[in-house]
């Protein structure tokens, strides 16, 4: 959510910060902007949309190669402010040019009083409050002014400021991610570390309060006055994970580089002997906190969410405690029950998403042992949980998630074998099986990928359509609600999901011939002939049915549906993995017919750093 980049070194300054604009942009699309210091001193170049129109009005003011080495950049995701090139970044006042993520809350106020003293305003945005605070206390002392700028600022930042006098640039970091990256001659700041990685892998993840100062040769860390030691960090993603490699679209790749994301999940966590599960992030914890844990609590958002709804079924089954799956987005304004011990885990595949972590410390606060299942190593989820799991599924930059989803169903597996073997739960014949069962899904994986081109039948016929309604019971009702999330984000199509048995209490209300049903309907032993007469009812009213199913019922549905994808059988807790699959590729083939965006629909963003 809106991506920054500093930059100070010898590189190609234009370059560096377009690049690496580009590849922030899964943070935000909306507008771009650029400030460069030279010795003429500092040009803005600002743009609204994406980032090729920046790129194109760099090249048609022939500005690469120009002489400068300390930059700033921005791309953006509207929150305060329209997307227009005005509202772009960097926002400029006086000598100091400065790019923010976050928000300032107190915005209108001291807005109000800055005016009353004078200053002028160009923009409708907050950000451009902090701007003229730096300004107003700058007295040749940059990160003086900036931190005395923070004091009178409520709110969240990742920031980035420079001036038209100094060598330097100063960031300062609360409550939105913020990364120094730490070259030969060069130093980066950024938003993550993915535009870093081009460059060096060395890395620090500032802290809240850090104020750092960075030039060519050094950098200085500050917090609460003082100075900061802080241990650097190594990227181990390949920049290989950033490229499309022959892929249309990087959704694509993710979708099918599915088996390989869930290999490196699996990676070392299945114990030699095949009877126990390895999960270093569990290790500084005793073993009778797990015995005798008596709730978890599980939070995300979006996709995240859905999966914490798998992990709530799996745990609840397995283990017999109660298990609450919240939306990290509420659960901080409900006054919500957590008891001292409680496991409070926030699953987040960027591990920013702000309504997440902000749950997460409000189950700290209440007593709660923090947890974390987070893809990105070392962001401010992982940091805040400090035990927990990560998925190891790479870089995720399509703005759909697609393989994390997968990779937290499957952490969810694991976790829930790990507990049950502790609780005595589960025995060792049934440890095993289950271990098999689980290494077997990337081929399982591997196979319903082969669905594709079926399912893209399907999205030929049906990329016209208005409205869908996805339908599931069990484990397989938070499938039927990722797959309705997917269309509505990347196709702009309207979607529901809803518990099957659900639908006659409304939504039924709504079929016609219209109106597809995506069915997800495995895993039935108990409610087969539930889900056929679900099915029935949207036959009797002209309503068209696409079925996910598995061979084994292929005799009961195979005449209901006017479409049958037959996935791959796989154990009950494993198949949310592989039933997505289709919904996934569905998804995909009807944005992409449509001529969509695929990567980046519209009014969202990857990481979403504001509440
Ligand atoms: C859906 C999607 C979003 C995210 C949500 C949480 O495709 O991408 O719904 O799942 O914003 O993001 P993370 O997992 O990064 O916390």
């Amino acid at each position: 959510m809106c991506g920054i980049i500093g930059y100070v070194g010898s590189k190609d300054l234009v370059s560096v910060l377009l690049n690496g604009l580009k590849r922030l942009e899964y943070r935000g699309y909306d507008s771009a902007g650029m400030a460069i210091k030279t010795n003429l001193g500092i040009t803005l170049l600002k743009s609204e949309g994406k980032i090729t129109n920046l790129e194109s009005i760099i090249k048609e003011q022939n500005l690469a190669g120009l002489d400068g080495n300390i930059g700033i950049a921005h791309t953006r995701w509207a929150t305060h402010g329209k997307p227009t090139t005005i509202n772009a970044h960097p926002h400029s006042a006086g000598s100091i040019s400065l790019v923010h993520n976050g928000i300032i809350e107190n915005y209108q106020e001291l807005r109000i009083i800055l005016e009353e003293e004078g200053f002028k305003f160009k923009s409708d945005t907050d950000s451009e409050v902090l701007a003229h605070l730096i300004n107003k206390f700058y007295n040749g002392n940059l990160p003086q002014a900036v931190e005395k700028a923070l004091n009178e600022v409520e709110g969240t930042y990742g920031a980035a400021v420079i001036s038209k006098e100094d060598n330097m640039i100063v960031g300062a970091k609360k409550g939105s991610p913020l990364i120094l990256g730490i070259g030969s001659g060069e130093h980066f700041l950024a938003s993550s570390e993915i535009p870093i990685r081009d460059h060096t892998r060395r890395i620090i993840s500032l802290k809240d309060g850090d104020i750092i100062t960075i030039t060519k040769d050094k950098y200085n860390i500050v917090s609460l006055g003082q100075r900061q030691e802080r241990e650097i960090e190594t990227i181990e993603w390949d920049t290989e994970a950033l490229e499309k490699k022959g892929y249309k679209h990087f959704m694509l790749k993710e979708i099918h580089t599915q088996p390989e994301t869930l290999t490196e999940t699996l990676r070392g966590r299945i114990e030699p002997n095949k009877k126990n599960i390895h999960l270093g992030g569990f290790d500084n914890l005793p073993g009778e906190y797990f015995e005798q844990l008596n709730r978890i609590i599980l939070l995300g958002c979006g996709t995240s969410w859905h999966a914490c709804k798998v992990g709530k079924y799996l745990f609840e089954k397995t283990l017999r405690i109660p298990v609450a799956a919240e939306y990290a987005s509420e659960f901080r304004y409900q006054n919500p029950v957590v008891n001292p011990g409680d496991m409070v885990m926030a699953v987040s595949q960027s591990g920013d998403t702000a309504d997440t972590l902000a749950a997460l410390q409000e189950g700290i606060r209440r007593g709660g042992v923090p947890f974390g299942m987070v893809n990105v190593v070392g962001s401010q989820i992982a940091r805040e949980a400090d035990k927990g799991i990560y998925l190891h599924a790479g870089p995720e930059i399509g703005v759909a998630s697609t393989k994390a989803f997968t990779s937290q169903v499957l952490a969810f597996n694991l976790l829930n074998l790990y507990l049950g073997i502790i609780r005595n739960k589960i025995s060792d014949e049934e440890a095993q099986d289950m271990i098999v069962a689980i290494e077997s899904i990337p081929s399982k994986v591997r196979e319903a990928l082969l669905l594709e081109n079926e399912i893209k039948a399907v999205a030929e016929e049906y990329c016209n359509h208005s409205n869908f309604l996805y339908l599931g019971r069990g484990l397989n009702f938070p499938v039927a609600l990722e797959g309705a999330l997917k269309l509505k984000e990347i196709s702009y199509i309207h979607a529901e999901g809803y518990p099957a048995a659900e639908m006659k209490h409304g939504p039924i209300a709504l079929i016609d011939n219209n109106m597809p049903s995506v069915f997800v309907a495995t895993e039935m032993n108990s409610s087969c002939s539930k889900i056929i007469s679900n099915m029935e009812q949207v036959r009797s009213r002209n309503g068209k049915i696409i079925a996910i199913t598995t061979e084994d019922y292929s005799s009961q549905i195979g005449p209901l549906a006017d479409h049958t994808i037959y996935v791959p059988n796989v154990q009950e807790y494993l198949s949310p993995i592989v039933n997505v699959i289709p919904l996934q590729l569905l998804a995909y083939h009807i944005a992409d017919m449509k001529g969509l965006d695929v990567d980046k629909p519209r009014n969202l963003a990857k990481s979403v750093t504001v509440e």
